[in-house]
């Protein structure tokens, strides 16, 4: 495996386990490389009010933008579970419109492995910047 990306998985690994899920219980930890080889984590965070929960990865790409970073190699999303967990709707949208293209890894707790493009998990995105957007 890459050394990056076990890197990436690891640090999922460990952001997960500071999700703050007191509602769910479900925790899920991401984790962004970006092309300048940076890497950025984040958990999901719960609301009592539970419409303003943030999602795992939201929260990585919100602290890679708030540091400077806006251009995404790779997402590695992270679950304790048997399965693997593919990322919800509203987080497609959000990672797609900084790359359309992001190789987005899926891993459980046995360390399986599942390599999505999103290309195949947002299929035709809505984008205001379509045809100007981020050169990768
Ligand atoms: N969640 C994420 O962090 N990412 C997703 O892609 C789907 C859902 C969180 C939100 C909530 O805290 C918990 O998982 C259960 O939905």
């Amino acid at each position: 495996m890459e050394k990056e990306i076990q890197e990436l998985v690891q640090m999922a690994k460990v952001a997960a386990e500071k999700a703050y899920a007191p509602y769910s219980k479900f925790k899920i930890g991401a984790a962004l490389l970006t092309s300048s080889g940076k890497m950025y984590s984040g958990c999901n965070v719960e609301n009592a009010s539970y419409g303003l929960s943030i999602c795992a990865e939201q929260v990585a790409i919100v602290k890679a933008v708030s540091s400077g970073e806006i251009k995404f190699k790779i997402m590695v999303i992270f679950t304790d579970t048997a399965d693997l967990t593919p990322p919800c709707g509203a987080c497609r949208q959000v990672v797609a419109e900084f790359n359309p293209r992001i190789e987005m890894i899926l891993v459980n707790k046995k360390g399986e492995m599942k390599a999505l493009n999103m290309d195949k998990l947002l299929v035709e995105p809505f984008g205001l910047n379509r045809g100007r957007s981020l050169k990768y």
